[in-house]
């Protein structure tokens, strides 16, 4: 089970030849897929031939094999985690039942509408993404950004691979829509707002991939407890990938932050003027980078009492009580609601726990630098957008305040137009094997034991 057939079409594990009906279904959305790949995916890298590495097997040791691949080749195929022998439903209305091999007719609406946000997601970060190849700050940084671009292709596989085999004419016809909808377009849009804004520079993908694929973790390990188990048992191949995106995330932020501290020493100041002069990245623009993809990133987490994630908890569809905030009287105030409403809540509340732990190790290449200033992950009423706070004017400290406040501040909380000038003024392509943009420090250590100056990309 575990074995992946790489001489089928569709690499996979799942037994797809004994399953005529399936196989050739997934036969046909394959070239639909590979043409939203050429459309949509990295602009002008088709011919590159990218150190990557490829599934070969689901166990936890040894699955990757790396080498040089054209990105439309690459073997995107159909792995789920062998089954647990008897699992068994752990929460929820169904607890003690056997886990569901099958969806059943009751939760089917909801399971699908479950799977089709979680697939959105996957290919909408590759649109989001594709544009960022033309302003790579090393071959080392461009074969990262490709290796999360195949995968979140390999996501986007996966999901389709469940609408295909256990929802019929209706899944087909949402993995068609999967490759219609389009981040950022107006006319058909990909489902969650966070993945319709753009990444436009490497600041914000490097934040994009600490915050937002941290996200993608905390939702897929819920989906990794579900009683329909084809999902449990997909989503959790899927956490062992993300895990790559978030340290491309938390060592991409870290080795701007050097930089910009070792440029701060030589030149003795913390000017951000001067800073942006020498050509780095002042630590307060960072800031308002990371204010901006954290407050971004919590939204995700959906409305802080939602009875639609109580139906997906109980019914057993999303596993995992509490505290919201509220607005009473102008004052930020705590309100307990029942446990099963508050659960977007508490996912939340964990997400925030969890990133804060790349923030301070962030603060400890500054602290290690000798300089006085440290980041911090803005209060969590702070710019957001849904739920009880949407629009309420919340400073990072997490006082409520006046619109005339918000109004003289906002420039130091979030990024401003001018800000991203600056940095898009930076964005410019360094092609030399172990050269780097003058705004980010080397890695440690290169990909898979190579060497940093290593040839990732051979651009042909
Ligand atoms: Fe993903
Ligand atoms: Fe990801």
């Amino acid at each position: 089970m575990s074995s992946i057939d790489y001489s089928d079409k569709i690499p996979n594990n799942v037994n797809l030849s004994e399953d005529r009906t399936l196989q050739r279904a997934l036969e046909q959305w394959q070239p639909n897929y590979l043409n939203w790949w050429q459309d949509m995916g990295p602009e002008g890298s088709h011919d590159f031939d990218v150190y990557l590495r490829t599934a070969v097997s689901v166990d936890p040791q040894g699955w990757a094999q790396f080498g040089y691949v054209k990105m439309p080749e690459y073997r995107w195929g159909i792995f789920l985690n062998p089954g647990e022998k008897d699992r068994r439903i752990h929460f929820g209305d169904h607890k003690g039942e056997p886990a569901w091999q099958d969806v059943p007719g009751e939760h089917r609406a909801n399971l699908r509408r479950i799977i089709v946000t979680q697939g959105d997601t996957e290919p909408a970060s590759v649109e989001q993404q594709r544009h960022l190849g033309l302003t790579a700050p090393s071959q080392y940084d461009l074969r990262n950004l490709f290796q999360v671009n195949v995968e979140e292709g390999r996501h986007l596989w996966a999901m389709v691979y469940l609408l295909h085999r256990y929802f019929g004419r209706d899944g087909r016809e949402e993995g068609e829509a999967l490759l219609e909808r389009r981040s950022g377009e107006a006319d058909n849009p990909r489902i969650l707002q966070a993945f319709n804004e753009p990444t436009p520079d490497w600041l914000s993908f490097f934040m994009f991939t600490y915050f937002t694929d941290r996200d993608g973790k905390f939702q897929l390990c819920a989906l990794a407890e579900s009683s329909f188990d084809p999902l449990a048992r997909t989503t959790k191949f899927m956490l062992t990938e993300e895990a790559h995106h978030m340290f491309v995330g938390e060592s991409g932020v870290s080795r701007v932050i050097q930089r910009t501290c070792q440029v701060m020493n030589e030149l003795k100041t913390d000017d951000p003027a001067r800073l942006r002069a020498a050509g780095v990245i002042d630590l307060p623009t960072i800031q308002r980078y990371l204010n901006f993809h954290f407050s971004v990133t919590i939204d995700l987490f959906g409305a802080d009492q939602s009875s639609n994630a109580a139906i997906f908890y109980s019914s057993g569809l999303k596993g995992q009580t509490y505290k919201v905030l509220e607005v009473n009287n102008g004052m930020l105030s705590e309100k307990e609601v029942p446990m099963l409403n508050a659960l977007n809540e508490v996912l939340r509340d964990d997400y925030i726990k969890d990133s804060v732990g790349g923030v301070e190790r962030w603060n400890k290449v500054i602290e290690k630098a000798g300089i006085p200033f440290r980041l911090k992950v803005p209060h969590k009423a702070f710019h957001r957008n849904i739920g009880a706070l949407a629009g309420v004017k919340v400073s990072p400290d997490g006082r409520h305040i006046h619109d005339h406040e918000w109004n003289q501040n906002v420039e130091q909380w979030l990024p401003s137009d001018e800000d991203r000038a600056f940095v898009a003024s930076l964005m410019g392509r360094v092609v030399d094997p172990g050269k780097f943009a003058n705004w980010i420090a080397p890695p440690a250590i290169g990909i898979n034991r190579q060497p940093v100056d290593f040839e990732y990309v051979r651009f042909n």
